[in-house]
């Protein structure tokens, strides 16, 4: 049967050389257009529009389409043989036949007598008394795939790709199977043993030559069409449309990548944009019956070739090799030719290069598409998505600030301990701008540790196998602890740094009141208006200027003290209202757990602090009052700040590089809580603004993205993002839309990397073991 096809086939096929009759006969089916000869096609065209006008092309499409919507598959040999239509409505009234539908099945359920009807019109009678007839049909309706055939590139899709799916030989011949892929094969060999000059058609220039030769086109998705729209591109965007055959449409998802050869070796690299079913054969299957059908059909009652599988391409760019053959990227300026091969991403460095993320930097996991990583045929098969970090495109991108964000539980603490982990290299070594040494160094690390998981760094991660330090070898991934881990522990009256979670050194330190100095932020409490914030300053300038010991206590003695308070208060400098509010605020039993107690000063402790090649770690847990934990972290990141912005700034700050790990980070960074709060921010913004000049980075991790000042949040360059389910922490990062919509569906590990100056924005997947302890 299926030779009986083929030889329709390659009769009407080779037909139009000697009468170049219906080649390209409806508007649909002008895919192939281009390969022939301008006059053929010139002829082909009229004689199939006269040939569409006597034997309108309804009758070869609609009407026995129409018969389809009840019996999809029985129905064509009606098509085939117009007097069996009548055998097909006795079919469907056998309604409660649930087996109707699949095509393998039709012949044994229909009554003998229809049996006997269809597998007459079916057979080889059919071939010799239809043959004229059924080419026309055939031709109109598929001529699309037909002028395929000569295309090489199609050719061979057709080949391979559906060369496992035989179609049975006993199968009665419907318009589906007909024209199956695998008979298409066979045709296609025929054709092709034929010799190119029995061929009407030209061949495809330079895909003979080239393309099949460089790519594999047995793994072709499918090829580029136009028989569904026109193939389009313009500077705004582009319409490329490709079918997908049967076999792989399992393998296709919405962001898939693919590649799509051109002749001279260059190679568009798409994303898959959208996805389409569409029906071959007009059908209602929007109808009763026919659901009854498909619902009691067994096993899966969908047949692909009833279908159109479409995918549309969004271009990314242009692969192409720089004449010393480095692959290189650039705008998508070219239009794909129809019927080119469209085929899986198997090469690392075309994904690479076609993203535009860098071959090497700090490692931050895997690249992938609905939450499954990208594999290629190199070793390693997956695809390594790195954070550039050389001075080749300007500095390293941690000094334009990172951020982390995710619902809780996401991973966030996971993911940063592994990313954290890489800038901690032996290796990895930065310069300063503004260094008269200019001298490279490793940066120093300081984390603010809200949940006393940092001070891990200390430990190996023991459930490493071999094969994972194996993995991450190859793919140039730092692990294993980091002996010069340090945590840094605020001494707080009434309160125990446990320190069981590793064996790092443990270092105490007070905060000296001197720091309220310049930074009378610190003692200033969320609601202190304007005004009070001003007779703050006032009073402490004062304080400040006086020669008793700088210290909390005596400052509160100072403000309680009456004649100081008719001072200010009878002067007129500060209001009585004023004035008294200031000394409920400041006047907190939390400060003095906190200010002076009996140990090193943070001050004299900065050359131990901000060393370079340390991990220092602030652990806040252990404090139970949320307002003396936050006067800890914002009394380094003051320090840290005051000193990179100075220009007199301490050595140790501003000669180290170094990148401030922020966890909870919108507690210190939201404007919400009034006119201290603002000065902080644009303090911290100024800093991010110079951070490439100081060598500072940021390194945010917050699960209210939202809630992040906007001045910070817009010098953040790499936005990492986890699963989110609150629409306004989605919205907050400013993701295109189709990026947006997959946010709270993201897996454990699953993340969206957003850093325009690195890549484009990708999905990748973290690794799946901390590269140090994580419990
Ligand atoms: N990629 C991953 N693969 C496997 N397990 C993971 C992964 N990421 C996180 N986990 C596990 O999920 C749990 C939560 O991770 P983690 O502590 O990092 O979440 P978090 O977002 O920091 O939570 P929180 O909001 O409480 O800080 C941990 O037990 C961790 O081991
Ligand atoms: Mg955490």
């Amino acid at each position: 049967m299926k030779y009986e096809n083929v030889d329709i086939f390659t009769f009407n096929s080779k037909k139009p050389k000697k009468e170049p009759a219906p080649v390209n006969s409806g508007t649909e089916e002008n895919a192939g257009s281009k390969e022939i000869p301008a006059e053929l096609r010139k002829e082909s065209l009229a004689e199939s529009r006269k040939e569409s006008l006597a034997e309108p092309r309804k009758e070869s499409l609609a009407e026995p389409r129409k018969e389809s919507l009840a019996e999809p598959r029985k129905e064509s040999p009606d098509e085939i043989n117009p007097e069996n239509k009548n055998m097909s409505k006795t079919a469907d009234s056998v309604e409660d036949v649930p087996d109707l539908v699949t095509s393998h099945q039709a012949t044994s359920i229909l009554t003998p007598d229809t049996e006997e009807i269809l597998q007459a019109s079916s057979s080889d009678n059919l071939c010799k008394d239809c043959r004229n007839d059924l080419s026309d049909h055939i031709l109109k309706t598929e001529s699309k795939i037909e002028s395929d055939v000569p295309s090489s590139p199609a050719k061979s899709i057709f080949k391979s790709s559906s060369l496992p799916k035989t179609t049975p030989v006993s199968k009665p011949v419907s318009k589906n199977d007909s024209i199956s892929i695998s008979d298409l094969s066979l045709e296609s060999e025929v054709l092709g043993s034929s010799g190119k000059e029995d061929f009407p058609f030209e061949g495809f220039a330079g895909c003979d030559d080239n393309v099949l030769k460089a790519s594999p086109v047995s793994e072709a998705f499918g090829i580029v069409t136009t028989g569904i729209e026109p193939l389009e591109l313009t500077p705004s965007g582009a319409v490329i449309t490709g079918y997908i055959t049967s076999a792989r449409r399992d393998e296709i998802r919405l962001g898939t990548y693919v590649v799509v050869p051109y002749e001279n070796g260059e190679k568009l690299f798409a994303r898959v944009g959208k996805l389409q079913y569409r029906q071959e054969f007009v059908v209602d299957d929007a109808t009763e019956i026919h659901s009854r059908r498909m619902l009691s059909a067994r096993g899966n009652p969908v047949n692909e070739d009833d279908y159109k599988f479409l995918a549309c391409l969004d271009p990314l760019c242009i692969l192409y090799r720089k004449a010393e053959g480095k692959l290189t990227r650039r705008m998508a300026d070219r239009i794909p030719h129809p019927n080119t091969p469209i085929l899986p991403v198997t090469d690392r460095l075309e994904v690479q290069t076609g993203l535009n993320i860098p071959e090497n930097g700090i490692f931050l996991g895997h690249l992938s598409v609905g939450g499954e990583l990208l594999k290629t045929n190199s070793e390693p098969e997956t695809v390594a998505y790195y954070l550039r970090n050389d001075y080749s495109m300007g500095d390293p991108l941690i000094f334009r600030h990172m951020l982390i964000c995710g619902s809780t539980g996401t991973g966030k603490t996971f993911l940063s301990k592994n990313i954290l982990r890489q800038f901690m290299n032996e290796n990895n070594r930065y310069r300063l701008r503004g260094s008269p040494s200019k001298a490279r160094k490793n940066p120093c690390l300081v984390i603010m540790d809200p949940q006393d998981e940092y001070s891990q760094f200390f430990e190996d991660n023991e459930n490493l196998t071999e094969d994972d330090k194996f993995r991450f070898e190859s793919e140039n991934v730092t692990y294993g602890r980091v002996l010069s881990t340090k945590a840094f522990v605020a001494k707080v009256d009434g309160q125990r740094y446990p320190g069981d979670k590793s064996r790092a050194e443990q270092i105490e330190f007070t905060i000296p009141f001197s720091l309220v100095e310049h930074n009378s932020w610190l003692i200033a409490a969320a609601g202190m208006s304007e005004l009070q914030y001003i007779g703050l300053e006032v009073l402490l300038g004062d304080f400040f200027k006086s020669s008793v010991p700088h210290t909390y206590q005596n400052f509160i003695n100072h403000i309680e003290n009456e004649g100081t308070r008719s001072y200010y208060v009878d002067s007129g400098k500060l209001h009585e209202s004023s004035y008294d509010g200031i000394v409920r605020r400041v006047r907190s039993h939390f400060f003095s757990k906190v200010f002076d107690r009996d140990a090193t000063s943070i001050t004299d402790l900065v050359d131990k602090i901000f060393k370079p090649g340390q991990i220092s770690v602030f652990p806040t847990e252990y404090i139970s009052a949320p307002r003396i934990r936050d006067l800890i972290v914002l009394t380094i990141m003051s320090l840290i700040v005051d000193n990179k912005l100075s220009t007199t700034g301490k050595e140790a700050i501003k000669e180290t590089p170094i990148i401030l790990a922020l966890d909870e980070a919108h507690r210190y960074l939201s404007n919400a809580n009034g006119e201290h709060s603002r000065l902080i921010i644009s303090r911290f913004a100024d800093a991010a603004r110079q951070g490439r000049k100081e060598g500072l980075g940021l390194f945010l991790i917050t699960q209210d993205p939202q809630d992040i000042d906007d001045t910070v949040f817009k010098q953040i360059n790499t936005k990492l993002i986890l699963n989110l389910n609150n629409d306004a922490a989605i919205t907050s990062l400013k993701v295109p839309k189709e990026y947006e919509r997959r946010i709270p569906y993201l897996k454990k590990g699953q993340m969206i990397i957003h850093s325009p100056d690195n890549s484009d924005i990708v999905e990748i997947i973290g690794l799946s073991n901390c590269v140090v302890r994580h419990r």
